[in-house]
């Protein structure tokens, strides 16, 4: 059954919490020693905010450059998976040939130290806050094998209160925003790639420092929208791929959204990113 009470359903770890049928504590304890190399390239998002999206474009990036072919079970997020699971994440993952995708929902400061230490690019993937929990709420109440919330209003209250898998997405934003002008960091707004796939595409190649054709990017860009993206879901993410590439549209939070939530929302944005980088960046 899909009943569930709240407290059921998170690990706390260093204070933030993550789903249980997903993160262990083996496996928290056992990302001290990843070992990243320099030339990885890390995709961090807080949920719902487009990281399947972003692994798919550059994945066809790597896929453009080095005809070398991701198969996307094979990139777990770094910190999901039991402790056995993880431990054969790791040994498939030193097989394979540079540059390494690898993926998180983890905060700047929770990410293992390899990563920080070796410098390694990180794209980071955000999204306005109201289509992100309209997504995430979706995501909850559609997919069968996870935890569902009894209405829309209780789960945006939980969301409000960071007590959603992976916590607060203000949090979130606040620690990674710490990091939007380090050289090695790059932010994708949601919004923009829907806006201009094509710019987004040559600015993400160009920051991993792909030189690819016009012509490249293009054909990139056509295989990454998301009509394309949900005509392949079930071949390449199985039977959750149309529940991931669900409407894939801006606004969609209008559907749900009453206008106290509205309020709600835009003066807990206020509280926590306005006149920020990436509150002043963030489409919103
Ligand atoms: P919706 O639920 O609003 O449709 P994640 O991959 O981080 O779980 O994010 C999932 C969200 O990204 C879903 O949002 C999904 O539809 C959207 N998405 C995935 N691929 C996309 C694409 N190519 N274009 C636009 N949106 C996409």
């Amino acid at each position: 059954s899909k009943e569930t009470t709240l407290s059921q359903l998170f690990l706390t770890f260093h204070g933030i919490p993550y789903p249980v049928t997903m993160c262990t504590q083996e496996t928290f304890q056992a990302l001290d020693d990843f070992e990243a190399r320099g030339d990885d390239v890390l995709l961090a998002s807080y949920p719902k905010c487009g990281s399947n999206w972003i692994l798919h474009i550059v994945s066809e990036l790597i896929f453009a450059v080095s005809k070398k072919k991701y198969a996307c079970p094979e990139f777990p997020v770094l910190e999901c998976g039991d402790a056995e699971k993880y431990q054969k994440s790791v040994r498939r993952m030193k097989r394979f040939p540079s540059p390494r995708i690898l993926t998180t929902h983890l905060h700047y400061d929770k990410l293992p130290q390899s990563i920080i230490t070796n410098k390694v690019k990180i794209l980071v993937i955000f999204r306005n806050p109201k289509d992100t929990a309209v997504s995430f709420f979706h995501f909850h109440n559609d997919v069968p094998d996870i935890p569902s919330y009894a209405s829309w209003d209780e789960f945006f209250k939980q969301f409000i209160k960071g007590q959603v898998s992976w916590g607060s997405y203000f949090d979130f934003a606040i620690n990674w925003n710490k990091h939007i002008d380090d050289e090695n960091v790059k932010f994708i707004l949601y919004e923009d790639l829907k806006e201009n796939l094509v710019v987004g595409i040559k600015e993400i190649s160009e920051f991993l420092g792909f030189s690819l054709t016009d012509e490249q990017i293009e054909a990139v860009s056509a295989q990454s929208t998301f009509q394309a993206m949900r005509a392949n879901s079930q071949e390449t993410h199985g039977a959750i791929g149309p529940f991931l590439f669900r409407k894939g549209e801006v606004g969609d939070w209008k559907s749900l959204f009453t206008e106290t939530q509205n309020q709600e929302m835009d003066e807990r944005f206020k509280e926590c990113l306005a006149g920020t980088a990436l509150g002043d960046k963030l489409k919103y």
